[in-house]
């Protein structure tokens, strides 16, 4: 077996190469280093650089590595620039997928794993969010990710794929410094860049009808997340004709003040948090659900938010030599 795992010189695809490789199988990254560091992919892993749009290119990827399943993680993923531009989130992730998947099942590849998002379901208004909560995106980036789950599925029926789309909460953490991620478009990142400026984090929003006002969510390491799709890979491959849909979270909501909290206390930063208003569009709470995944894969999270902070910081200290320095 050969995984394509394309995205995988991206900060989540890199830990997925790593714990594939360590599974013992062998993959292949395709990535057009749009994002992605080609320093991130380990030895002995080879990369071709290119777009998925580049039909013949993924296709004679394909045939050259006699691949026989592929991992897709490729995408453009930033909630604020798919408001800005929905038609490159568009083209990107939902034309670039199609022309994935024409390239796959032309190529009779039997399995397909797709980065899907918490972004589908929206502003959900439930405790757990389980696969069944209505998909209502509020942004054109959950619209694609959501667009791609259709693509998926109904390839998937009419070749006869067997298919897994992963729905990701909030990924953090990392497994080395080396292979943290370097976007500062999450809450962890913009909170040590605060720190690191010496300024206050920021809180958008504390009116949210939450126990400490601020928004909730599922915090999941990209250990966990990586050892997911191992597990996704193999159940696929065990059986043709599978059509899975999973949430890949932890179960447990931790508030934006808890979370700032935290960082304070592991990286022994302060100063003390400012509210200030409300980032449009941010539901309350999103939490997962994940016994789905444990039921069907046998996975479920191991790591908690400490280990996701202080790894994250090790990644940020490396980048950032003088932040440690209060
Ligand atoms: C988390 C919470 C912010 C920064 C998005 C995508 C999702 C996934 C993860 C790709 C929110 C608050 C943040 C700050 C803050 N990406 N915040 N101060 O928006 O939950 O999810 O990224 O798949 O699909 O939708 O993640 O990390 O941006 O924000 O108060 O300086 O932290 O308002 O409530 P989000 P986030």
């Amino acid at each position: 077996m050969t995984w394509l795992i394309t995205g995988g010189a991206g900060y989540i695809g890199a830990h997925i190469v790593r714990a594939m490789t360590e599974a013992g199988e062998r993959t292949v990254v395709y990535d057009d280093l749009s994002t992605g560091l080609a320093d991130r992919v380990p030895d002995g892993v080879p990369l071709v650089v290119g777009s998925t749009l580049d039909g013949e290119r993924v296709a004679s990827t394909l045939t050259g590595h006699q691949v026989t399943g592929v991992v897709h993680l490729a995408a453009k993923k930033q909630v604020a620039e798919s408001l800005e531009r929905p038609l490159h989130y568009y083209r990107e992730n939902v034309e670039g997928l199609r022309v994935l998947l024409d390239a796959v099942t032309a190529a009779r590849v039997p399995s397909f794993v797709l980065s899907s998002s918490a972004a589908v379901y929206g502003v959900p208004d439930v405790d757990l969010v389980t696969e069944e909560t209505p998909c209502v995106p509020v942004s054109p980036y959950g619209e694609t990710k959501l667009a791609g789950e259709w693509l998926v599925r109904a390839a998937g029926r009419a070749a006869g794929l067997s298919t897994a789309c992963l729905r990701y909460f909030n990924v953090a953490g990392t497994a080395r410094p080396d292979l943290a991620d370097t976007g500062v478009s999450n809450l962890v990142p913009m909170v040590f860049e605060r720190l690191t400026a010496h300024e206050p984090p920021r809180v958008f929003g504390d009116d949210y009808p939450t126990p400490d006002g601020t928004c909730v969510r599922d915090y999941v390491h990209v250990v966990d997340l990586a050892e997911a799709h191992v597990a996704a890979a193999r159940a696929l491959r065990s059986s043709p004709g599978r059509d899975l849909t999973l949430n890949i979270g932890r179960g447990e909501g931790v508030s934006v003040r808890e979370m700032i909290q935290r960082v304070t206390a592991l990286t022994g930063l302060g100063p003390a948090p400012v509210v200030t208003a409300r980032r449009p569009g941010d539901p309350p709470r999103v939490v997962a659900s994940a016994d789905r995944a444990a039921a069907e894969l046998g996975w479920k999270a191991r790591l908690g938010v400490d280990d996701m902070i202080t790894s994250a910081w090790d990644g940020w200290l490396l980048r950032h030599p003088g932040a440690g320095r209060g």
